[in-house]
C-alpha cells in the first residue's frame, strides 16, 4: 500500500484523516511544526489506532526538513494540511499568511518534483467562491477575488497547483473545497482545540456548553434567509476524512487536476446549528443575536453531485451527529488537549 505524508496531520482535520488513511490500509507519516496543534493529539492517534504513528517535527517551508523525509521514507503522496487558517488574523498579518500557506506549499511542490513524487492532494476551502452568485455551488462556480489574505492564499496555491501541472503533466493535482467541517471522531479522544476565543460557530457553542465562555453572539438576524441568520454547508469531520480517502483512491497516479466540493449539500442556518446543539447538550444553550459580522457570506452550500459521481463519496452523518460529536469531545476535553 501508498506511503502518504501528511503535513498538518496533528491539526484537527489531519488527525481525522490519518485514522480514515491508517484505516483504509494506507502507511502514514505525519509532518507538523505544532503551531497550531498539541504533541498530545499524537498519543490520541496511537489510542485510537492501536499503534504508533511516524511523526516527524518540522516545517513545510524548511526545504531540508522535507528531503530528509523524503529520504528516509518512500513518499508516493502528500495531504498538505499545514496552513494557518485564520481570516481576521489573516487581515492583520498577511505576509505571515502568504509565507505559511503559499510559500509553504511551493517548497513541499518542489521537494515532491526533486524526489519524483507527483500526487498532490490541498486542502481548499469553498472560500475561494466569495460571496456565490447562485446556490448550490458547483466545481464550475466563478472562482472569486477573496476577502481576506487567507481566502487569497487559497487560490494562489489553486493556481500554482494547476500551472505546475501544465509544466509537469505527470502530476495529480486533487483540490478538495471544504466547505464547513464540524464534529469530532465517536471516541471524544481527539477534536477542534482552537487557541484562544474562537472564530468560527462551532468551537464557540462548544465552549459557551461547557461554560468557558458566557453565551453565543449570533452575528445578524436580518439577512435573507429562512430564519434571517446566514446559511452554511456544515460536515462531520470524519465524513470529510473519508473524502480524503476516496479521492486518493481515485485520483492516485491519475494525471490531471481534479477539483472536488467536499460538502453535504444541505444548507443549515445558525439557529439550526443552536437547536441541534441544545439538542444534543439535553438544555438550551444560551444566545444572543448580535450585530452582522464583516465579510460574512448570506448563503454557500454545495453541490457535491461530483464527488459523488467520480469518487463514490458522499457524507452520512447528520447536523444531530455533527452537534452530539462536537460537544462529546468539548465535554470530555473542556479544556481541549490541555488537560
Ligand atoms: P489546524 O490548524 O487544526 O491544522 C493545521 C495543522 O498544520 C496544525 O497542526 C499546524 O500546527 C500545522 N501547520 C501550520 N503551519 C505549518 C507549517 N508551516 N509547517 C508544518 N505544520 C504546520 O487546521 P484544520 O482546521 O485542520 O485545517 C487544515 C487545513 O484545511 C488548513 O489548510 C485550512 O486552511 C484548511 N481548511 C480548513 C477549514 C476549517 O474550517 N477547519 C475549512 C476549509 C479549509
Ligand atoms: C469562516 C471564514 C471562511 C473560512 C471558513 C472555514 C470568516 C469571515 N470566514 O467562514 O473564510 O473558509 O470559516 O473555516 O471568518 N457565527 C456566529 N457567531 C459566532 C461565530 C460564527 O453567529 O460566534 C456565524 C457566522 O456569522 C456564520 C456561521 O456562524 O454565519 C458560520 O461561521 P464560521 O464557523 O466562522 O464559518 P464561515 O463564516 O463559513
Amino acid at each position: 500500500m501508498a506511503t502518504i505524508l501528511v503535513p498538518g496531520g496533528a491539526g484537527f482535520i489531519g488527525s481525522h484523516t490519518v485514522i480514515a488513511l491508517v484505516n483504509a490500509g494506507y502507511d502514514v507519516v505525519i509532518f507538523d511544526n505544532f503551531s497550531n496543534s498539541k504533541p498530545t493529539v499524537l498519543e490520541r492517534l496511537k489510542k485510537i489506532l492501536g499503534k504508533n504513528i511516524p511523526f516527524v517535527c518540522g516545517d513545510i517551508r524548511n526545504r531540508e526538513q522535507i528531503e530528509n523525509v523524503f529520504e528516509q521514507y518512500k513518499i508516493d503522496g502528500v495531504i498538505n494540511f499545514a496552513g494557518l487558517k485564520a481570516v481576521g488574523e489573516s487581515v492583520k498579518k498577511p505576509l505571515e499568511y502568504y509565507d505559511n500557506n503559499v510559500h509553504g506549499a511551493r517548497t513541499l511542490l518542489q521537494v515532491m518534483r526533486e524526489y519524483q513524487c507527483h500526487n498532490f492532494i490541498f486542502s481548499s476551502s469553498a472560500t475561494v467562491y466569495g460571496e456565490p452568485d447562485s446556490v448550490p455551488l458547483t466545481e464550475s462556480s466563478p472562482v472569486k477575488r477573496a476577502n481576506s489574505p487567507y481566502g487569497q492564499t487559497k487560490i494562489d496555491i489553486e493556481y500554482m497547483c494547476q500551472e505546475l501541472q501544465i509544466a509537469a503533466p505527470e502530476f495529480s493535482m486533487v483540490l478538495l473545497r471544504y466547505f464547513n467541517p464540524v464534529g469530532a471522531h465517536e471516541s471524544g479522544l481527539i477534536g477542534e482545540d482552537p487557541k484562544g476565543i474562537p472564530n468560527n460557530l462551532m468551537p464557540y457553542l462548544c465552549q459557551v456548553a461547557v461554560g468557558r465562555l458566557p453565551h453565543l453572539n449570533v452575528f445578524g438576524n436580518d439577512y435573507p434567509t429562512p430564519d434571517g441568520t446566514c446559511v452554511r454547508d456544515y460536515i462531520h469531520v470524519v465524513d470529510l476524512a473519508e473524502g480524503h480517502v476516496a479521492a486518493l483512491k481515485h485520483c492516485l497516479n491519475v494525471p490531471g487536476v481534479h477539483i472536488y466540493n467536499l460538502g453535504t449539500g444541505i444548507g443549515y442556518s445558525v439557529l439550526d446549528m443552536v437547536k441541534a446543539f441544545s439538542k444534543a447538550m439535553g438544555r438550551e444553550l444560551p444566545y444572543k443575536i448580535a450585530p452582522r459580522r464583516a465579510g460574512d457570506v448570506v448563503q454557500c452550500y454545495a453541490d457535491p453531485a461530483l464527488a459523488k459521481k467520480e469518487l463514490g463519496w458522499s457524507a452520512k452523518k447528520n447536523l444531530d451527529q455533527m452537534a452530539a460529536d462536537s460537544y462529546n469531545w468539548q465535554k470530555n476535553n473542556p479544556n481541549g488537549y490541555d488537560d
